[in-house]
């Protein structure tokens, strides 16, 4: 029989271009799928992205878009990397830009017409290539459901993952007219979203199903604390939505093969080399001392209000904070005040992945503060690397990290230290807690072992990904 064929379609991929975890399960998953399946990745070809050395050559075809009477020339790319099929979509409109997204005051006013440009090319692939299912990621690529259902001639079945709710590609009423969509999809139950018109909303609606990146999340988001205005429209489409947890791609974050690292390894001691070495290359003193990092975007998300509320009084104990992230200008210099205050705090504004992967066999403990976590993967890589998270209780950080206080060894689930409430009480109590553990050295070194050697890998969630895929495939075109 032959392999059913997969589009995986995401507007970043590790390492063409990376703003956050979606480029890293872009990477992974659909690896993890080609055994069984016939992958192909598809994603813009931004200016940035180094051509020659991906070996990235132009493809013999090219579409034509005409969008509201415009047309747009679109040429198609290719190459193949780590055993995967890429095919890049390139416009000038897509693709000469320095970010990926941008914001409207930095000239991105034209997002609207980039990604629906970017929908509209992968719906002229899928009339050329009619692949049997079709996996797309974020309002990015949305708008692609909407158009593939208004095609009677493309028979793919879609699936659509929300990676983070909280992004939702919300443009003025008047991008529906510059997309040539027709405005009966502006109704509540479609696109239309307070006025405005919602690209994830279009991903909802029209997919044939939903998923979201951890099974709890997928539960938070059907409420009004989590679902950003779109709880009630998620509940009415909530038989086709699940949840299935991202995993970590254990080829490139493992640190026994670790060539990013001062000394690969698998046991606590060469992580203690490591330490070391980390701690003299950034200046921090005492390898004897616990080492806090956080590795992330300086986003409300991450919680990093509650983070910059809590340094004084993490600083003032005996321990080293590194942290390593870039993000939002105030967050920055917040940031960098205190780490100018604070000698055994370090800060990195920077995107370094070579760094982080230090940084993680470097630490003892991880700080994910988030005020909501869709499924976090620092939290898994810092376990595999023996680095204990220390966690706000929610969305994928629920269903990935459990109270130390819960340990056991016959459990094949990672530990690490959890708590409730997003506040300063609760988040400064969880980090006494980790100093105290620590001190116990015995409880602490048993609970790394044990983590280092828990199974994250995409093997489990691939298949979950898989049997979604059939039960589409199965299905007729609703
Ligand atoms: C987003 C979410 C994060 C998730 C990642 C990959 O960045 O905020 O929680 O791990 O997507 O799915």
């Amino acid at each position: 029989m032959s392999k059913l064929s997969l589009l995986f379609v995401s507007s970043e991929v590790y390492p063409f271009a990376k703003s956050g975890g979606l480029a890293d399960v872009a990477h992974a998953l659909p690896r993890a799928l080609n055994a069984e399946y016939a992958v192909e990745v598809c994603m813009p070809l931004y200016s940035f992205i180094d051509r020659k050395k991906y070996k990235i050559s132009k493809r013999s075809e090219h579409f034509d878009i005409t969008i509201a009477s415009e047309v747009h020339s679109v040429e198609l790319y290719g190459c193949s990397c780590e055993g995967i099929n890429y095919c890049f979509i390139y416009s000038p409109l897509l693709c000469e830009r320095e970010f990926l997204y941008g914001t409207p005051e930095e000239g991105y006013a034209d997002n609207a017409l980039r990604f629906g440009l970017f929908a509209y090319a992968v719906a002229a692939l899928l009339k050329e290539k009619q692949h049997e299912i079709v996996h797309l990621n974020d309002w990015q690529s949305a708008l692609v459901t909407l158009l593939i259902k208004e095609d009677m001639s493309i028979k793919t079945k879609s699936l659509f993952t929300i990676h983070n709710l909280a992004y939702q590609g919300l443009f003025p009423r008047h991008a529906l007219e510059a997309l040539a969509i027709d405005s009966k999809h502006f109704t509540m139950d479609a696109l239309e979203f307070y006025h405005q018109m919602s690209f994830m909303k279009a991903g909802i609606a029209y997919a044939d199903a939903v998923t979201t990146v951890s099974k709890r999340y997928a539960q938070e988001i059907l409420t009004p604390e989590f679902g950003c205005g779109l709880e009630g429209f998620l509940k009415h489409h909530e038989k086709k939505l699940s949840g299935i947890i991202n995993g970590v791609d254990t080829e490139h974050f493992s640190p026994a093969k670790d060539k990013m690292l001062a000394l690969a390894y698998d046991d606590l001691k060469g992580k203690a080399e490591n330490k070391k070495a980390s701690l003299k290359e950034i200046g921090l003193r005492g390898i004897k001392k616990p080492l806090f990092i956080f590795i992330g975007r300086f986003t409300w998300q991450k919680g990093v209000d509650l983070l910059l509320e809590a340094l004084p009084s993490m600083a003032a104990f005996d321990c080293n904070i590194a942290i390593l992230g870039h993000g939002e200008a105030g967050y920055t210099t917040k940031l960098e005040e205190l780490a100018a205050l604070h000698k055994n705090i370090h800060l990195s504004c920077i995107h370094d992945e070579s760094l982080s992967h230090q940084m993680y066999a470097a630490a003892d403990f991880l700080l994910m503060p988030s005020l909501f976590e869709p499924c976090g993967l620092s939290q898994m890589i810092a376990m595999n690397y023996g680095a204990m998270p220390l966690v706000h209780q929610v969305g994928g950080l629920k269903d990935t990290v459990v109270s130390y206080k819960d340990f056991d060894d016959k459990k094949e689930k990672g530990f690490g230290i959890a708590f409730k409430n997003p506040n300063l009480t609760a988040f400064l109590g969880a980090f006494e807690e980790a100093l105290e553990l620590f001190a116990n050295k015995r409880e602490y070194n048993k609970i790394c072992r044990h983590n280092m050697l828990c199974d994250f890998s995409w093997d489990k969630s691939a298949q979950a990904y898989s049997k979604l895929y059939k039960k589409i495939t199965h299905g007729e075109k609703s």
